[in-house]
């Protein structure tokens, strides 16, 4: 029991370490040339006709071999063939680091650096084991709400004990995906947006298979996974056995689009990810002018995009459109159906409004003087009623043309108003 609390801490313990190493993986980019470290720690200077110095992957291919001062490449695995080197006037110093040119895809993997210093009975040593990384868009595909398999896999001819085993999938950044320690999930460390959504086959991991499944994908999933093994015989820490760059998609609807304005067309579509590539054809011609697009997204809960795109016309006439949506991730293209309306373009009437409000508001002070006056000339003759007593005769005398008989208007607000409309005949 001890024993086994022993090296479980030693384990627990080497754990941490992982996220300290930033060495841990080295990226590189394809067609580049990269520098891969391996150094023994020595205070004198090596002779070089005494090192021996071996680079293999951890799949057991050789990569470069020295052997006793002289490269020795009648072993090399024929993908390293020509792009391999050491630097000779480092090597007396204990720095045995590699060079290797015109990086592929096929390089991801681990490097490890064994030193032979000649003497039977001591043999070789790992000095360093280091992770390729190499940079591609061979990234995995997964649909945002789904699940999604991360390979990950030790080459071991053995059947491994489930107790022995020990797997960490973290994020490039460090984020703790799922632990696996010794046999049993601890997801003390578990970052909280993977928390519930980790799996690994447990069927499969005495064969080496690692493999992670991750349910419910999310676009904060975006990113390089990294999938590491314990080995406890080794005391040179934790392996990386792959990193895997994962993104995520979701399809867009089949985009509808509708006449919205006499020159406007809208089309939508819903759901997608990442951000999309839109454009419109024209009577199945592609527009290439984009001034008259107006296109703007918006995210649902989840992250996924919504597209709505405006286009306005500016020729009249019967004009079909259509809307392509693209998902670059999904290599996946949408088109709406093709949408034909009879585009009428409004002259521009601003002009016009201008000379419209004048005109009313010339019209308005005409009606408030006019008003004004009316009420006067009531008032006036309201005088003129007090002093005379025939009001009929005062109206023939003074308005005669008029014809207003006072006396028939029902009450005065009738009369006031006829006076108006006669005073405004006047006037205009
Ligand atoms: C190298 O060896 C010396 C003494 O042997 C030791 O003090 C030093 O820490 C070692 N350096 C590394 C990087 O291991
Ligand atoms: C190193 O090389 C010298 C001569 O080149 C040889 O005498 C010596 O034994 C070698 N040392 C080892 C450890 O092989
Ligand atoms: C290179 O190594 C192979 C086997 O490892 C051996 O047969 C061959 O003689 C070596 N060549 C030289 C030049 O040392
Ligand atoms: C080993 O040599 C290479 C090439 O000169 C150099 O870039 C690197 O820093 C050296 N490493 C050490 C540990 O000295
Ligand atoms: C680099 O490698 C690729 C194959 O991976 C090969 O086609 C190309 O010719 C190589 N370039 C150089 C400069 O060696
Ligand atoms: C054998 O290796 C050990 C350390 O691994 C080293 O201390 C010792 O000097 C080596 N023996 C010889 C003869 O080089
Ligand atoms: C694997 O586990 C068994 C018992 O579970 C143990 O005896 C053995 O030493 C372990 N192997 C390693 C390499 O730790
Ligand atoms: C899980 O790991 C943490 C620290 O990494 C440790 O404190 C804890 O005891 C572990 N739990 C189990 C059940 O192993
Ligand atoms: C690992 O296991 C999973 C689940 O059973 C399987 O789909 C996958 O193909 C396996 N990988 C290997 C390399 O066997
Ligand atoms: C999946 O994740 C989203 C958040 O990204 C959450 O709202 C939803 O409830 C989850 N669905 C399931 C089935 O766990
Ligand atoms: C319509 O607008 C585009 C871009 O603003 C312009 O290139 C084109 O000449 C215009 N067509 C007409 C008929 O005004
Ligand atoms: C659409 O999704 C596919 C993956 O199925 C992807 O390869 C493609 O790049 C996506 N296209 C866009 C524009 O996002």
């Amino acid at each position: 029991m001890a024993h086994i609390w022993r090296t479980l801490s030693f384990f627990v313990f080497l754990l941490p370490a992982v996220h300290v190493q930033d060495n841990k993986y080295l990226t590189a980019i394809i067609g580049e040339t990269v520098q891969i470290l391996c150094s023994l720690n020595t205070t004198e200077s090596l002779k070089t006709e005494n090192i021996s110095v071996e680079w293999a992957t951890s799949e057991g291919l050789i990569i470069h071999s020295f052997v006793k001062g002289v490269d020795n490449l009648s072993n090399q695995a024929p993908q390293f063939e020509g792009r391999t080197q050491l630097f000779r006037h480092e090597l007396s110093r204990g720095n045995f680091s590699l060079r290797l040119s015109n990086v592929s895809v096929a390089d991801e993997g681990e490097f490890v650096c064994s030193y032979y210093d000649g003497v039977p009975t001591n043999g070789s040593r790992v000095l360093h084991h280091q992770y390729l990384h190499v940079e591609s868009d061979n990234c995995l595909t997964a649909i945002i709400g789904e699940t999604v398999q991360i390979p990950c896999t030790l080459n071991t001819e053995e059947s491994l004990k489930t107790e022995n085993i020990s797997v960490e999938w973290a994020t490039s950044e460090g984020l703790i995906i799922h632990s696996f320690v010794k046999g049993v999930d601890n997801l003390s460390n578990q970052a909280p947006q993977f928390e519930g959504r980790p799996q690994l086959f447990r069927h499969e991991l005495s064969r080496g298979n690692f493999s992670l499944r991750l349910s419910n994908v999310s676009v904060t999933d975006v990113g390089k996974f990294v999938c590491s093994y314990y080995d406890e015989v080794s005391t040179t820490g934790s392996r990386v056995l792959s990193m895997q760059c994962l993104q995520v998609a979701d399809h867009y609807s089949d985009p509808v689009c509708e006449p919205t304005s006499p020159a406007k067309f809208t089309c939508t579509s819903t759901g997608g990810f990442p951000k999309p590539k839109v454009h419109w054809s024209v009577n199945k011609e592609l527009l290439k002018d984009s001034s008259q697009v107006d296109t703007t997204l918006s995210t649902d809960s989840r992250g996924r995009y919504s597209v709505t795109s405006i286009l306005t016309m500016n020729v009249t006439g019967k004009i079909s459109v259509s809307f392509t949506i693209e998902n670059k991730s999904l290599r996946e293209t949408r088109t709406s159906p093709e949408t034909e309306h009879l585009v009428t373009i409004k002259k521009p009437s601003y002009n016009y409004t201008g000379l419209v409000i004048g005109l009313s508001v010339l019209g308005i002070v005409l009606f408030i003087a006019l008003t004004v006056k009316a009420r006067v000339t009531i008032w006036r003759r309201m005088m003129m009623m007090k002093k005379k007593k025939n009001v009929t005769q005062f109206v023939q005398k003074e308005d005669n043309d008029h014809q207003v008989p006072l006396k028939q208007g029902p009450n005065a607000e009738q009369w006031e108003s006829e006076t108006l409309v006669v005073n405004a005949k006047e006037e205009g």
